[in-house]
């Protein structure tokens, strides 16, 4: 059989590789079963820093039916053309993309990824609402199936758009079931956010058994796992323990950065728009921004050798952090 190649795109496809100037974007998801964690808030400031300052093409997905990651980032969420369910339902429902967008019924391109452009340069967003919720109920009633499960990853592998971003991050909802499942199949590695309370910390063993299934189970051994402090407002004995338990337990896992209690992030919230665009000298923006930088830095080689260096830089910015909020 003759092989025609009339353009460099013609020889990349024939090699299965992908597109020119495309890139494998990591995956990250924000996830602790325990609500009121941080994770939406750590997913609007990191991405918003991601894309506005380090110009990363990011990609922010709300998997969280509650649809909170569009309302702080400014979107409309209650009818928008496209949302988060998309990426689960047209295939569980077994739709044919080509027919319905013969028929009419859809825009031609949509086995593309559902994105919607946010006001900020270089950040997509995939909202979510209510309907989101619907899904768990067409699983079965299995929230661990096998099919059900892997609908979020397929999705991702093939869409033509997945490549054109750096990052993609998920914000999760705060219970454990379908959705969170999906998620875990489809990341490369996971963010906890982790309160310092009895019952943040209990949620955040919950959640390291959960990782621990997914990695069996599922057969991800190289999920990875960071822990973010992300409140850090009551400074109470107890606090300041379970800080030092999981500096401890976890030196590599757990992220430099502490954020200390910032009424500004609530307040930028309230206006729809990322602490990094509403007040970006404050230091609850330079704490996001260190968070973000920590994440995109991780991968590099140099810094995983680090590891000494980094016991002190922990202790040193703890130290600063719990005198500035003190
Ligand atoms: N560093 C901070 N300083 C002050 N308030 C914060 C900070 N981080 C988060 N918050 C506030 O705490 C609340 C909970 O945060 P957030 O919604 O991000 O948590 P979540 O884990 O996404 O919650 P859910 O589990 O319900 O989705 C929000 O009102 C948010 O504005
Ligand atoms: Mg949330």
């Amino acid at each position: 059989m003759e092989l025609r190649v009339q353009s460099p795109r013609d020889l990349l496809g024939i090699a299965g590789c992908a597109r020119l100037g495309d890139t494998i974007p990591r995956r990250i998801a924000f996830i602790n079963e325990k609500g009121g964690s941080g994770k939406t808030t750590l997913v609007a400031n990191i991405a918003a820093h991601l894309a506005l300052r380090r110009g990363r093409r990011t990609l922010a997905i709300d998997m969280d039916p509650q649809g909170q990651l569009g309302k702080v980032l400014g979107l409309e969420v209650r009818r928008p053309r496209h949302s988060a369910i998309e990426l689960l339902v047209d295939s569980l429902l077994g739709e044919d993309f080509e027919k319905t967008a013969r028929r009419g019924d859809r825009d031609p391109v949509s086995s593309r990824l559902p994105v919607t452009a946010t006001r900020i340069r270089n950040l997509d967003i995939i909202v979510a609402n209510k309907s989101l919720a619907l899904f768990p109920s067409w699983t079965g009633g299995d929230p661990a199936d096998e099919e059900s499960t892997s609908r979020l990853a397929e999705r991702l592998d093939t869409a033509p758009n997945t490549r054109d971003y750096d990052f993609i991050l998920f914000d999760a909802p705060p219970s454990f079931g379908a959705l969170t499942l999906n998620i875990l199949r489809a990341v490369d590695e996971v963010v906890v956010p982790v309160p310092l309370t009895f019952l943040g910390l209990d949620g955040t063993a919950e959640m390291m058994r959960t990782l621990e299934m997914v990695r069996s189970r599922y057969d991800r051994p190289h999920l990875e796992l960071v822990m973010v402090v992300p409140m850090f407002y009551r400074r109470t004995r107890l606090a300041r323990e379970i800080l030092n338990k999981l500096e401890d337990r976890f030196s590599k896992e757990l992220s430099l950065a502490v954020v200390g209690f910032n009424v500004k992030i609530d307040e930028a919230q309230s206006r729809g728009l990322s602490i990094i665009e509403y007040a970006p000298k404050d230091r609850g923006a330079e704490v996001m921004a260190s968070i973000a930088e920590e994440l995109d830095a991780r991968r590099r080689p140099k810094d995983q050798t680090r590891s000494t260096d980094r016991d002190t830089d922990t202790e040193q910015t703890m130290a600063e952090q719990e005198e500035r909020y003190s």
